[in-house]
């Protein structure tokens, strides 16, 4: 797999997905790498929204640009699209094992799995304050970070 296609999945899609799928293109062009990247929820709640505004305060203050992402659906497509499929929190991982035909699997992980910080899932910031919105930031670039590492090392082996 050499240049793997990403999918990010949290469960609105409106806050932590999109931050990552915005994080991990900007982190991922500026190392000169191309990978096809999306980001989806497991509920539909907002479809067609753009990033909350909490969300692209903190993205814009650190350079990322989520203004023209907008928000949908995990659907059966993206299970054989996507390579790497990774989730938020393990109530993501739940929703996305039930609807994940069985050989497909070993492509969901925990986006997490990638970062050096101690924590293991991204807490959902929705209905928290600013700090919350900035601590989702802090391990999206933490895991991305760990990610294009772990890419980069694969695709020189
Ligand atoms: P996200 O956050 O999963 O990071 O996009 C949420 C967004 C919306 C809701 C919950 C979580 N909601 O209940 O509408």
């Amino acid at each position: 797999m050499s240049s793997p296609a990403i999918l990010f999945v949290c469960l609105g899609n409106i806050c932590r997905s999109p931050t990552a799928e915005g994080v991990f293109r900007l982190k991922a062009k500026s190392a000169g790498l191309d990978f096809k990247i999306d980001s989806a929820g497991t509920a539909g709640y907002h479809h067609g929204a753009r990033p909350d505004k909490r969300s692209q305060e903190v993205a814009n203050a650190r350079g990322y640009d989520l203004s023209r992402l907008k928000c949908r659906k995990v659907t059966e497509e993206d299970f054989v699209t996507f390579d790497l499929i990774l989730g938020m929190d393990e109530a993501n991982m739940r929703d996305l094992k039930r609807k994940c035909p069985e050989e497909y699997h070993s492509k969901l992980h925990l986006f997490l799995d990638y970062a050096e910080a101690d924590f293991d899932e991204v807490p959902d910031p929705y209905y928290g304050g600013k700090r919350g919105f900035e601590l989702v930031l802090d391990l999206l670039e933490d895991a991305s970070d760990g990610l294009l590492k772990h890419l980069t090392k694969q695709k020189s082996q």
